[in-house]
């Protein structure tokens, strides 16, 4: 059944894009912007100009959808998502995700920066996201009609996106860690005793992003392919002071590294 209230949206993009048939949805998080540099033929709208589209309220999200190519692939990049921590509800993204379902994109590659639960694990370093857990235990989908809403997130994260990243990666001299990421439903940071209990409880990294849209994009059967940009360790496993701009700091050092390989990874994969 269709969501008519992706309709006008949709409407707007094809009135500016007739041709566009993008096949995979790029949503992009602090220190990853850069990733638009690297489009072939881009163009530009405003999340303004499209209905459902967030306004995004914050430093560091700029608010555009881009449609390109990237290597084999033609591409729909969100640059700026929309965060439960915002306005509290979760489901910001279904409306984006959904318009860009309906272009044709069959896979979702997320990313976000995020916090290091493993001493191994430093800042600068990217995580690829072999799994995630829901702490705040909110979901997009209240709400949702039809059986399709108990949808299993058992392959959350599909593991040939991941395989095929790692060895892209690889190929570059790059090393991609795997791990759990830890939803925290933000804005505050952690305390350090939150953090001890994600790390004994199984997750490797914090953000306070993804989980949201990585349960839209399984609901409307896409795959996903996610990655972290480790800009801190989390509270109390180091001295630093955590804050947003220390985030974006930390995520403009090494964006253009990290985005050109989130480049050569989308332009490379096989999504078939
Ligand atoms: N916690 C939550 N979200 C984050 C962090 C963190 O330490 N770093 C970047 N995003």
């Amino acid at each position: 059944m269709t969501d008519t209230s992706i309709l006008p949206a949709l409407q707007t993009i094809r009135q500016r894009a007739p041709n566009a048939a993008p096949c995979i949805a790029v949503v992009l998080g602090s220190g990853w912007g850069e990733l638009t540099r690297h489009l072939k033929d881009p163009l530009r709208i405003a999340y303004a100009e499209m209905e459902g589209f967030p306004q995004t309220t914050i430093a560091g999200h700029s608010g555009e959808l881009w449609l390109g190519t990237l290597g084999h692939h033609e591409v729909a990049v969100m640059s700026g998502r929309k965060h439960g921590y915002e306005t509290g509800a979760v489901d910001g993204m279904k409306t984006p995700l959904r318009v860009l379902q309906a272009l044709g994109c069959e896979v979702l590659v997320q990313t976000n920066a995020a916090g290091s639960l493993r001493e191994a694990m430093q800042p600068q370093s990217l995580m690829v996201l072999t799994d995630h857990i829901n702490f705040p235990q909110r979901s997009p989908l209240v709400g949702e009609a039809g059986s399709e809403r108990f949808v299993s997130m058992a392959n959350a994260y599909d593991a040939s996106l991941r395989a095929q990243s790692i060895e892209i990666a690889r190929a570059q001299s790059a090393h991609l860690h795997q791990g759990v990421y830890g939803w925290a439903f933000g804005p505050q940071f952690e305390t350090p005793a939150e953090i001890r209990m994600m790390q004994m409880i199984g997750a490797d990294a914090v953000g306070m992003s993804t989980v949201p849209e990585t349960i839209l994009a399984r609901h409307a059967g896409l795959r996903v392919l996610a990655l972290s940009f480790i800009t801190n360790m989390g509270a109390g496993l180091s001295d630093e002071t955590l804050s947003h701009a220390h985030t974006l700091a930390q995520a403009g050092a090494g964006s253009g590294h990290a985005s050109a390989l989130l480049a050569a990874i989308i332009g490379k994969l096989n999504v078939n």
